[in-house]
């Protein structure tokens, strides 16, 4: 793991200067969507990165947001290391020089990560976390927080880039926990947020349609803090899911109650 461990660091230290130099400055921004864009330094990082993981591990294969075929996402391979970046999870954030991205990166073998790593250049954070081996914030031990009742929970969201389709929808998921929580934030970090639930900023987390490269990583970090992270019945968590939740587990149960509900009230398909 030393050698995945070093080369990971060091690609996301690269990144986190791309990310560092170009913040506060004018974007070129892409459309991939209605509300989906992209910035010229998500496309660059990732191919830095790439370039740096392709170099170290030629027989590896990468599933990286802006460069990866629908077919290696349908087909995640079982029988070789797979390495799920997002160079720029916040692009929103980023385009706009509001100060809250990362990198995210994780490495798998079958359906499980073995290591993960993701990085807050603005305020020099580095999550990392390995299988069976805990958790990390800047190389101390982290645990989730001690919060049992959602009254007193600090939960955070996000809303996914199909959202003028099915606002109405994600909104009633929404306003069942901002009735039963103490606070929810929409921070535009997915990665950021699973890892503040790893180290106890958030009590619990939710989102619809989050992808691999944004999951992956801050995935592992929860669960290496004594988080659980599922589906929002309750079931396994599946990266390739319509559904990311995360608690420090004490509230596992009630998030689930919550957006189980919601799950059986909302008659459109989202
Ligand atoms: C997005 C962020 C955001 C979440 C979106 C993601 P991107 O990733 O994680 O918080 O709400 O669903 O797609 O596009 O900035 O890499
Ligand atoms: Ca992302
Ligand atoms: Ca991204």
């Amino acid at each position: 793991m030393e050698v995945f461990e070093r080369v990971a660091r060091a690609a996301v230290g690269e990144a986190s200067a791309m990310l560092l130099a170009t913040w506060r400055e004018a974007k070129t921004i892409q459309h991939k969507g209605p509300v989906d864009i992209v910035t010229e330094t998500d496309r660059a990082v990732e191919s830095a990165v790439l370039a740096r993981l392709t170099r170290a591990f030629p027989d590896h294969l990468m599933v990286a947001e802006e460069s990866s075929s629908s077919e290696t996402l349908a087909h995640p391979p079982q029988d070789r290391h797979v390495w799920y970046l997002d160079p720029l999870d916040g692009t929103t954030n980023f385009a706009h020089a509001y100060p809250h991205f990362a990198v995210s990166l994780a490495l798998s073998r079958g359906p499980d990560p073995l290591f993960a790593i993701v990085h807050d250049p603005i305020r020099d954070e580095t999550f990392v976390a390995e299988r069976g081996c805990g958790a990390t914030l800047n190389d101390d031990p982290i645990t989730v927080s001690p919060i049992r009742e959602l009254d007193d929970a600090l939960l955070a969201t996000g809303f996914p880039y199909d959202r003028r389709e099915h606002l109405d929808s994600y909104l009633g998921f929404f306003a069942d926990l901002v009735r039963r929580a103490q606070g929810v934030r929409r921070n535009g970090s997915a990665a950021l947020d699973l890892c503040y639930v790893a180290c106890g900023r958030l009590d619990a987390f939710w989102e619809w349609k989050l992808r691999p490269w944004d999951t992956a990583a801050g995935a592992l970090i929860v669960q290496e803090s004594l988080g659980l992270v599922s589906d929002f019945r309750g079931g396994p968590f599946d990266p390739f899911g319509p559904q990311t939740l995360a608690s420090n587990g004490h509230l596992h149960d009630a998030m689930v109650a919550v957006l189980t509900g919601r799950l059986e009230t909302t008659l459109v398909r989202i």
